[in-house]
């Protein structure tokens, strides 16, 4: 949760953290030139593609395309959070993390005022014989219940409110812990009442929310804690601080839907289940539980919205499958879940359905192939296409190669073909790929001219090469408002850059963490940067006019064609008239047409 570390910090943290230290304890590297070199630690090859460039604060792989920061890097090799990498990356600087005051002084008294919530509903159990009932009835030994921290909320609107609520201070933190709602007319009421309570616990057994069932039938069957500043649902695993307890190292972990799931797993020994909380699997669900395992067995509903549930798993899944990680899914018997087939089959069985469960493999390839006749050319080329993106999201190693093999056997075709098939022509990159012959690497003129693509792409990454130049070439208002491939993240990259004086590459790539654009700045990081930095603000503010120039030509084009279906207005015309004369005057010095 970047929000809570000032950003500034972090800005500054990534640019003094001296990259080749950080990776360079971690990895032995290699001086070659400017930069330095090593087996890439994300995944296996015999000749090292793994680069590390201390003047951009920034590591690439050009065999499986990791990269990042040092912060990324930390995060990535030694499988942290980002606050934990944060605040490691800050002690190898010798910096401390200012948390601000008001984050200390606001979340304190929540985690104080839910341990005494949580308190309240286990005393309340004991004395409503009712839920407990309720939960033997459902299976439930008193010591797992125990083990949980399972309480009950009473019936009544103040149950809270009355015991934690006295002073107006404390109202308040009931209300920011989410135990309390506001009414529209004034005061409060609590929010969880006649339901069985289930503690949700941070890694360091602190309650953090809680998610109430309601005994019997009735809407909502669950009700859970809002997102508060210490619960956030997308982050949280129902049960893993239980079972980090329980057990200190797992082979694999489940990932189920329920709370009672978990629950009930565990009172029958089987201690590596977690919960997603009725939420979709996400990213930093996957991180964490990769890092207590390298298996993660997600047990989902057999019917349709589990096996969907099960592809957006998935997908999410994919990028995080670097070597020596995997996933599998066990879909379950209609009308069952984790609960009802433990309790009836018991711990054995149950396990023994884990150990058949489907690979990563098989699931993709039995669901991309459902609607398709595969003894049909064309559907072979249609699995290959639907699999090429998939496969292309896989970090390069042995998973990516195993998937391949099998896809390719079972559309019948040699590999090669199917490469062919997926990519026209062009082979993945794959995973022992040489890197480009950097040091020594001759550049062609017309290579590079190649290489720097669109004029949006070359502004780009002019800019995360050299920040600086943002500060002192300011964007042609022309171009605040046009629309033309790139100009976006141009604008967004160039704000950025130019809001804080001596913001560096690292820092700005940070700036994209877990946004869709990153691989895409990272490539550009990753080429070389044939301009110098002698030359950085020239040429960029080339390229910016030349933008300008590309814009008002599209901007012609478009309004030529409107003529030429209706008459247009003055104002029209008479921007029309501008615009001619303009891209007339400049026509000899715009030396490419429209961005292509
Ligand atoms: P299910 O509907 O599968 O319930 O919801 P369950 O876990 O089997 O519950 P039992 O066995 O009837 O007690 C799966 C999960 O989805 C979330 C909860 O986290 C639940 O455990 N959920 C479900 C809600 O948040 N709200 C709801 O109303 C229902
Ligand atoms: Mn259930």
């Amino acid at each position: 949760m970047s929000g809570r570390i000032p950003q500034d910090f972090i800005d500054d943290l990534v640019q003094r953290a001296d990259i080749v230290e950080v990776v360079g304890s971690r990895v032995p590297l290699t001086k070659a030139g400017r930069e330095y070199k090593a087996r890439c630690p994300f995944h296996t090859e015999k000749t090292p593609s793994f680069w590390v460039s201390p003047q951009k604060g920034f590591y690439h792989c050009f065999g499986c395309g990791a990269h990042g920061t040092a912060l990324g890097f930390l995060m990535e090799f030694e499988r942290l959070d980002f606050p934990v990498a944060v605040e490691e990356l800050a002690r190898s600087v010798g910096v401390e993390v200012p948390h601000t005051d008001s984050e200390r002084t606001s979340t304190e008294p929540l985690f104080t005022v839910l341990e005494k919530a949580a308190h309240i509903f286990r005393q309340a159990l004991r004395d409503h014989p009712a839920a407990i009932d309720y939960l033997r009835e459902r299976g439930l030994d008193g010591e797992t219940a125990r083990e949980f921290g399972i309480g009950y909320a009473p019936a009544g609107w103040d149950t809270l409110l009355s015991s934690l609520g006295t002073t107006e201070v404390d109202r308040a933190h009931l209300l920011a812990a989410g135990l309390v709602i506001a009414r529209d007319t004034g005061g409060f009421y609590d929010r969880f009442r006649e339901r069985i309570m289930f503690p949700i616990r941070d890694t360091r057994g602190r309650v953090i929310a809680f998610g109430g069932r309601i005994i019997g039938s009735g809407e909502p069957k669950y009700l859970n804690s809002p997102e508060t500043p210490l619960f956030h649902k997308g982050r949280e695993l129902y049960g893993l601080y239980e079972a980090r307890r329980a057990e200190r190292q797992f082979e694999r972990m489940l990932v189920v839907e329920g709370y009672m799931d978990v629950v009930m797993l565990a009172a029958h020994g089987i201690r590596n289940a977690v919960g997603t909380l009725g939420t979709a699997t996400t990213t930093e669900h996957l991180r964490r539980l990769f890092g207590v395992t390298g298996e993660i067995v997600f047990c989902f509903d057999g019917d349709r919205a589990g096996r969907d549930a099960a592809w957006r798993a998935l997908q999410t899944s994919l990028p995080l499958l670097q070597d020596g990680r995997q996933i599998r899914f066990l879909l379950l018997p209609d009308n069952e879940d984790p609960d009802s087939l433990v309790r009836r089959e018991g711990a054995e069985a149950f396990t023994g359905r884990i150990g058949t469960s489907m690979p990563l493999s098989g699931f993709m390839i039995d669901s991309l192939t459902r609607d398709l006749d595969l003894d049909n050319l064309a559907d072979k080329a249609r699995l290959a296409a639907l699999a090429k993106p998939l496969l292309a999201q896989l970090p390069a190693g042995v998973y990516r190669e195993l998937l391949t093999e099998e896809l390719a056997r079972c559309v019948g075709l040699p590999r090669n073909r199917l490469e062919e098939l997926m990519t026209g022509g062009a082979p993945l990159p794959a995973h022992d790929q040489k890197p480009p012959q950097r040091s020594t690497r001759p550049v062609r003129p017309q290579d590079a001219a190649n290489r720097r693509g669109s004029l949006g792409r070359q502004a780009i990454s002019l800019l995360l090469h050299y920040p600086a130049v943002a500060s002192q070439i300011p964007l042609p208002h022309a171009l605040l408002s046009a629309e033309l491939r790139g100009l976006e993240l141009l604008r967004e990259l160039h704000g950025l850059a130019s809001s804080r004086s001596g913001v560096g590459t690292a820092a700005l790539l940070e700036r994209f963490r877990g946004r869709s654009e990153l691989p895409h700045l990272a490539q550009l990081l990753a080429e070389e940067q044939l301009i110098g930095a002698a030359d950085a603000s020239t040429e960029f503010a080339d390229c910016l006019e030349r933008l300008v120039s590309a814009a008002m030509q599209q901007e012609l084009a478009a309004l030529l064609q409107e003529a030429s279906r209706r008459t247009l207005s003055a104002e029209e015309l008479s921007r029309l008239a501008d615009l001619q004369r303009t891209v007339v005057a400049s026509h000899g010095t715009a030396r490419r047409g429209p961005d292509n």
